[in-house]
């Protein structure tokens, strides 16, 4: 695996593959997964998919401070470069890009990419900016690496929804992949600030996924208007004495639009997402329910 640290050796080293295989009459196909380091089981899936699906895999780790608040934990974000670098290589990548802040941003870049509407609700309401700078940072991450195929955990879904969307609108040559969430045994999602959670905190987190969990129980039960399902999902996480709602939201997906129906069923595919506050930790999850194929499939969460 090379490890990179500059824009121009990253560029270099993707170059320099494609060319050795245009030479030897084979077609480049060239797999990305940009992180923000920290690794856990949540990328090394990403990672495998890109390995799997792709023959020159890339891996970006870069702290993105454009994508933070400022009273978001940038500073104190867990960083473990030499952990991530040995993982990596586990994982087989081939090509390891850690640019640091002034590579990426020499200067406050006075070009940003807004994906409106769908940079608004949800973690968009509570993170003012917070797509913008991941939208800017992952559109400069694809003029860098320019690859065929980019892999995203569906985690975090309305990151998936921005970024293809904006792919789409200004017709950036890359398949995006969305991934299913991993997870740990007892249903919490893999996080990287899962780490900042104390004991009694990380107990009481597993309530999210039991809340989306339930979600089919309810629907069996004919509970299907969007209020009703989101007030479910609200008196269940208040079970746990620890959990501070910052938003529960059933929405379409992947317009992220209130469900115009008034049955969730007739929504075609929908999403509910919830993020929660325990102590100074906040954790998202969600699950997309998709009817279209008649039944309450789950894409994410498996
Ligand atoms: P980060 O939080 O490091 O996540 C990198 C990728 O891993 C994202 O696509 C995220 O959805 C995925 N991921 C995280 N936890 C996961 C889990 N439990 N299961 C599956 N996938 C998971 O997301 C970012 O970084 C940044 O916003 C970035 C896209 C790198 C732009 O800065």
């Amino acid at each position: 695996m090379k490890v990179v640290r500059t824009i121009a050796e990253a560029r270099a080293a993707v170059e320099a593959y494609r060319e050795r295989t245009i030479r030897g009459g084979g077609r480049p196909s060239i797999g990305f997964v940009p992180t923000m380091g920290y690794l856990h089981e949540g990328h090394l899936s990403l990672m495998k998919a890109a390995r799997r699906d792709t023959e020159f895999v890339v891996l970006s780790v870069f702290v993105n401070p454009l994508q933070f608040g400022p009273s978001e934990d940038y500073e104190r974000y867990p960083r473990d470069e030499a952990r991530d670098l040995r993982m990596a290589e586990e994982a087989g990548v081939d090509l390891a890009f850690l640019p640091d802040v002034r590579e990426m941003y020499p200067e406050p870049p006075k070009t940003r990419v807004i994906v409106s509407e769908l940079s608004e609700p949800l973690c968009g309401r509570s993170r003012p900016g917070h797509f913008e700078g991941v939208a800017t940072v992952v559109s400069k991450l694809f003029h860098i690496i320019q690859p065929d195929r980019a892999y995203f955990g569906l985690k975090d879904a309305q990151q998936v929804a921005v970024v293809e969307r904006m792919v789409a609108d200004l017709n950036i040559p890359v398949q995006i992949v969305a991934c299913p969430t991993v997870r740990e045994p007892d249903g919490l999602a893999l996080s990287s600030r899962n780490v900042y959670l104390s004991p009694e905190e990380r107990k009481q987190a597993t309530v999210l996924y039991r809340a989306l969990s339930r979600l089919d129980e309810w629907l069996a039960q004919g509970l299907t208007a969007p209020q009703e399902l989101k007030r479910k999902l609200e008196e269940e996480i208040r079970t746990a004495p620890l959990a501070d709602i910052d938003y529960v939201e059933v929405l379409e997906y992947p317009s992220l639009s209130p469900v115009k129906t008034p049955s969730v069923v007739d929504a075609g595919r929908i999403i509910a997402a919830v993020a929660v506050r325990f102590g100074k930790t906040r954790l998202i999850d969600n699950r997309i329910l998709d009817f279209r194929t008649g039944e309450a499939a789950t894409c994410s969460g498996r």
